[in-house]
C-alpha cells in the first residue's frame, strides 16, 4: 500500500462549494480545473466530515475557509481593498525596505520573480512600485486563491494596471524557476517555523501554516535561484532564522521581525536621469 504524500492529503481534505446558488457553475469550474471534490452548497460540508478546509466561491470571490476552526472566518486574495490596498496608499513607495532590497532605487525596475507567491502580497507590492512580476506557486490550493485574486485586480480600474503586471505560473520553483525567463531579480520567501505560540499567530496566518506547513526543502531553491537571476536573489527571513542554506549573504536589510537577505550577482546598473 502506497502513502500518500502530504499534500495529496491536504488535497482530500479540501473541497469546493457555493455559498449562494448563482456561483454554482463558478465553483464548478473551480474544482474541475484544480482537481478538487466539489460538494455544491457549503451547507453540504457537514456530511463530509473527512473535511478540513473549504474552497467557497462567495459573491463571485474565492474563499478559503477552515472548518474546524470557523471563528478565524475565510482567507482570500484581495487586492483592491485591505492590508494590501493600504501598504500601496500609504507604505512608503520605493523608500520601502523591499523596494531597497529588490535595488528598485536606482530608478531601475527589474522584472521579478516571485518564486514562493504564496497570497501574494510581496508581488503586489513590487508590481505596484512598477516591476514586472512573474509569481511561481506550487500548492494548488493558494494558487487557487492567487489566480482568482489576481483576475478580479485585472478588472478593477484602481489596480487594473498593476494587476496586468502580474503573471501567475503553477509549478514548483526548485525544478522550473527557468520557466520564468530571464528574471533581474529572484525573490524568495518561504515558510519557516514561527517561534510565537499558535494564538498570537495572526488568524490569516494560522490557516495558511496549516494549509501549506513548512517548506522544509527551501534550502534547495537558492542555488537555482543565483545561477538564473541576473542581478539579485532576495530572500525574506524570520530575525531568528539562519540564512537560506546557510550561505552568508551580501548584505542584509534588517527590519523589526523579518530581515531581507540580497545576493549580489551582479551590480545593478544606474540609469541616468
Ligand atoms: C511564506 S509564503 C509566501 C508569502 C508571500 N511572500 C506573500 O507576500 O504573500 C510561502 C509560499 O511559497 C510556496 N512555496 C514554497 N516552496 C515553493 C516552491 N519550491 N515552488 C513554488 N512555491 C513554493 C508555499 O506553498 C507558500 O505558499
Amino acid at each position: 500500500m502506497s502513502a500518500t504524500s502530504p499534500l495529496q492529503d491536504m488535497l482530500d481534505k479540501t473541497a469546493v462549494a457555493y455559498i449562494h446558488s448563482e456561483d454554482a457553475a463558478v465553483a464548478k469550474k473551480i474544482a474541475a480545473k484544480w482537481q478538487l471534490q466539489y460538494i455544491g452548497d457549503a451547507n453540504a460540508a457537514k456530511q463530509h466530515p473527512q473535511l478540513a478546509f473549504l474552497l467557497q466561491v462567495n459573491c463571485h470571490q474565492l474563499e478559503l475557509s477552515k472548518l474546524d476552526e470557523p471563528k478565524l472566518g475565510a482567507i482570500k486574495v484581495d487586492f483592491v481593498e485591505g492590508a494590501v490596498a493600504h501598504r500601496r496608499k500609504f507604505g512608503g513607495g520605493r523608500g520601502q525596505d523591499i523596494a531597497k532590497a529588490i535595488g528598485l532605487k536606482h530608478g531601475f525596475t527589474p522584472h521579478v520573480v516571485d518564486g514562493t507567491a504564496g497570497l501574494g502580497r510581496d508581488s503586489f507590492v513590487l508590481a505596484s512600485l512598477g516591476c514586472k512580476v512573474t509569481m511561481i506557486e506550487r500548492m494548488p490550493i493558494v494558487a487557487a486563491l492567487l489566480e482568482d485574486g489576481l483576475e478580479r485586480a485585472k478588472l478593477n480600474s484602481d489596480v487594473g494596471e498593476i494587476a496586468e503586471n502580474m503573471s501567475l505560473l503553477h509549478t514548483s520553483s526548485l525544478e522550473n524557476l527557468d520557466s520564468a525567463q530571464a528574471p533581474d531579480v529572484i525573490y524568495l520567501d518561504p515558510m519557516y517555523p514561527h517561534r510565537e505560540k499558535s494564538a498570537q499567530v495572526k488568524k490569516e496566518m494560522r490557516i495558511f501554516q496549516t494549509l501549506v506547513g513548512e517548506d522544509l526543502d527551501a534550502d534547495g531553491l537558492l542555488e537555482p535561484a543565483l545561477a538564473l537571476a541576473k542581478y539579485r536573489v532576495v530572500v525574506k527571513r524570520p530575525s531568528y532564522a539562519p540564512p537560506l542554506a546557510g550561505r552568508k549573504p551580501s548584505t542584509s536589510i534588517k527590519m523589526k521581525k523579518n530581515r531581507f537577505d540580497v545576493y549580489v550577482n551582479r551590480a545593478i546598473p544606474k540609469v541616468e536621469s
